[in-house]
């Protein structure tokens, strides 16, 4: 009795609420002066044509979108004439050839400075055969893959990552993997010919990754692309990932700490790192992160510090799909930026990464890193010394 009782109360309630919620919408139907019901009709066409971005990278992004919108491109092809712009003709030819189209379509391309032209004539390109790999490297899923951007002459930064944070092997119970990202440091940069010391590293440690492009900073990008498809194909297993710069302590204590106190859904939207908010392109020449108006308009869209950032498996392969869809940009941070924009997502400030370093009263304090994940810069003998303070036994920190 008392079962059908609540049932019937049920019923009563729900039909209430259907009630209201019929009435709020009837109200809300668009109404004239005199209560007649009119069918709202945009005055202007639902979406209006698409204009042409002055700057470079914008274009290309605006062709891209296009490209890759079905709806859109069916039109194209069937009653639309595709805007001059927009056809892209070439686009079919070897995108890892210099498109020289780009001396016409980038307003100042002959006063810029040369790494703005080496960037624009290959900005189509994403693949670049690799030289050195680690086919089995991930052959047991790490809990933690840390993935340190390196160049080739930096033996020194990378044996002493080996012998600190990067110590491979399994550390805290949860298994650790570290590996090295290098392009080629090429003769045209006047770079001494070091392949075979690098491929004796290589057989040394089994933890360098090389592919054949020309190392500079613009192209850390292209590395950025390189790794997202190297995640896919060689470590698919991994739990989290750490992309970091190789002059950064990192506190692999902390961070695996930090990894296993996650929650479920938290850790499979993981992305942190030192945030940078409310940024865009640097307009002064003299800066290192200067990007001309012809490249770029717009601000930048939250990114992590390139110096070091955490981010879940899960979000590598989201991050693989949207970089197909993202034209790459000269500054690597920014792009990774732009992808996680492109999913929907925003990456999150810790205050455990210090990419503009700490205090300097502090920095020789052993307990000021014991709460901290990364710190920018350090040298290699700065490295190894703080990782031996925090190892030891007698660290009394309160
Ligand atoms: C598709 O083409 C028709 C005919 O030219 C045009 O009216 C319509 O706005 C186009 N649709 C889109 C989504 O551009
Ligand atoms: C693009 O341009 C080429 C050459 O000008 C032309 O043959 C082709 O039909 C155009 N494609 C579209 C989809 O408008
Ligand atoms: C297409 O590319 C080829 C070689 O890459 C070039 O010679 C040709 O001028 C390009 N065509 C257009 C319309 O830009
Ligand atoms: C590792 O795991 C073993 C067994 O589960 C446990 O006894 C040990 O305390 C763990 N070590 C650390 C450092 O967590
Ligand atoms: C990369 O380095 C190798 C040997 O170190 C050299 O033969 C090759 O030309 C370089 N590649 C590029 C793109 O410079
Ligand atoms: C990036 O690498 C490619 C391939 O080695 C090279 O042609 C291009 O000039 C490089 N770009 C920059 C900005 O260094
Ligand atoms: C890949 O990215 C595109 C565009 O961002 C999105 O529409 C698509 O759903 C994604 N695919 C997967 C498998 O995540």
């Amino acid at each position: 009795m008392a079962l059908l009782r609540r049932r019937l109360k049920l019923v009563v309630t729900v039909t209430m609420v259907n009630f209201f919620i019929f009435i709020i919408i009837s109200r809300h139907g668009s109404q004239d002066k005199n209560g007649r019901h009119k069918v709202l009709i945009p005055s202007k066409p639902f979406w209006t044509k698409l204009a042409p971005s002055s700057a470079y990278w914008n274009r290309q992004q605006q062709i891209l979108d296009i490209k890759k919108n079905p709806i859109l491109m069916t039109n194209y092809s069937t009653t639309d004439v595709m805007p001059d712009w927009l056809n892209d003709t070439n686009l079919t030819s070897d995108p890892c050839r210099p498109d020289f189209r780009v001396t016409t379509q980038v307003k100042d391309y002959n006063s810029l400075p040369t790494r703005f032209k080496d960037f624009l004539l290959y900005m189509r390109c994403r693949s670049y055969p690799i030289m050195i790999d680690q086919p089995d490297i991930c052959k047991d899923p790490p809990f933690l893959l840390l993935a340190v951007k390196s160049l080739a002459p930096h033996f020194d930064r990378r044996q002493a990552i080996r012998q600190s944070w990067g110590r491979a092997g399994v550390t805290a119970n949860q298994t650790v993997v570290t590996i090295f990202l290098l392009g080629n440091a090429t003769a045209g940069d006047h770079h001494p010919d070091l392949s075979e010391m690098l491929h004796y590293e290589s057989n040394l440690h089994k933890d360098i990754i090389q592919w054949d492009y020309r190392d500079s900073f613009f192209n850390l990008t292209v590395k950025e692309v390189l790794f997202l498809e190297w995640i896919q194909t060689r470590c698919p297993g991994a739990r989290f990932i750490f992309k970091g710069d190789d002059d950064v302590f990192v506190n692999t204590y902390r961070i695996l700490d930090f990894l296993k106190s996650l929650s479920v859904p938290k850790a499979r939207d993981l992305f942190v790192g030192d945030v940078i908010t409310n940024a865009g392109p640097h307009r002064d020449k003299r800066v290192k992160y200067f990007i001309p108006e012809s490249m770029y308009t717009g601000s930048y869209p939250p990114y992590a510090g390139g110096g070091g950032y955490l981010y879940s498996g899960d979000i590598a392969t989201r991050l693989h799909n949207a970089s197909q869809h993202v034209a790459l940009y000269p500054i690597d941070d920014v792009y990774t930026g732009m992808c996680m924009r492109k999913i929907g997502l925003a990456p999150e400030k810790h205050k455990g990464f210090r990419t503009f370093n700490i205090e300097e009263k502090y920095r020789s304090n052993p307990c000021a890193y014991k709460s901290l994940m990364l710190v920018h810069p350090r040298t290699p003998q700065e490295i190894i010394k703080i990782w031996d303070w925090l190892s030891s036994p007698d660290l009394n920190c309160q």
